[in-house]
């Protein structure tokens, strides 16, 4: 696996390849992007990863600067899967050398509700971001976790109306046994958090167990869930039931339905879902 900084010596070690498979990441590598650069070369070759911690999606007051940053340990990660060509890490300065002043613009029924109601700015900071790391690695199809379920879809939605030629390919979230979804940010969890984390995920799947069930009534549903949550001595920010494919509210048909949470369990704000 070779690692490369800039992006003029990327596009040289990828002229004329047509098939490149690419998972952006953050870093603080977990089994769940172990199993998104699966997921890429079963989809296309050579496979791209990416690591940068992209500032443009941090609020003012949130965690860019203690987000994990464990270069050295991710690049071990990947050469052990034996999967990914090249890992693309650029510096924040290659990557905008300039302001930004150019950003993409979600649309405000995707990219201002749910996690964009509580993260002002984020989906706009994701899409630019990604937008510029298409621009640069150029592949055929890119791998996105369920897990950052709105991200996935807010994503694929930029996508289509650029008519950008990258397949978004989604791949399943990665649970510890517990249930927990892997994230970067769980280890910010002190001992009893990480014993109380696997909520969110439990009360996500009661919830799931009650739809399958018959019950109907998605408002009194979410305020349950929520309400369960903040006895437990969470501050839940959302619990939602909404439409898989544009996380619309449900109108009584038969779309498939998503729930999805986001709450915070000390300083910590852990996200899920779980498709029903
Ligand atoms: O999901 C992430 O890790 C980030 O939001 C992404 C897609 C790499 C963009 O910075």
């Amino acid at each position: 696996m070779k690692v490369i900084q800039r992006i003029a010596e990327l596009r040289h070690a990828l002229r004329q390849q047509d098939r490149v498979a690419f998972v952006p990441t953050m870093g603080g590598l977990h089994a769940g992007h172990l199993a998104l650069v699966h997921t890429a070369r079963a989809h296309g070759a050579p496979v791209v990863a990416s690591i940068f911690v992209n500032p443009l999606q941090f609020g003012a007051n949130e965690d860019f600067d203690r987000y994990p940053r464990t270069l050295d340990e991710d690049i071990a990660a990947l050469r052990a899967q034996n999967v990914v060509d090249i890992l693309f890490a650029p510096t924040v300065a290659e990557l905008y050398p300039e302001p930004q002043g150019f950003r993409v613009q979600p649309p405000d029924d995707l990219g201002n509700i749910l996690e964009g109601e509580f993260r002002p700015g984020f989906f706009g900071g994701v899409t630019t971001v990604v937008l510029k790391l298409l621009s640069c690695v150029q592949p055929r199809i890119a791998v996105f976790g369920k897990k950052d379920y709105q991200q996935l879809l807010v994503v694929r939605a930029m996508c289509r109306q650029f008519a950008l030629p990258t397949e978004i390919v989604a791949c399943e979230t990665a649970r510890e046994p517990d249930g927990l979804a892997m994230s970067s940010r769980n280890r910010y969890l002190d001992a009893a958090e990480r014993a109380e984390a696997p909520r969110l995920y439990r009360e996500l799947a009661a919830l799931r167990e009650r739809i399958h069930a018959g019950a109907r009534d998605f408002p009194a549903l979410e305020a349950q869930a929520a309400q369960a949550l903040a006895a437990a001595g969470w501050q839940p920010e959302y619990v939602a039931i909404r439409r898989q494919e544009d996380l619309g509210r449900p109108d009584g048909g038969a779309a498939p339905l998503v729930a999805l949470a986001a709450a915070r369990l000390g300083t910590t704000r852990l996200i899920d879902n779980v498709e029903i």
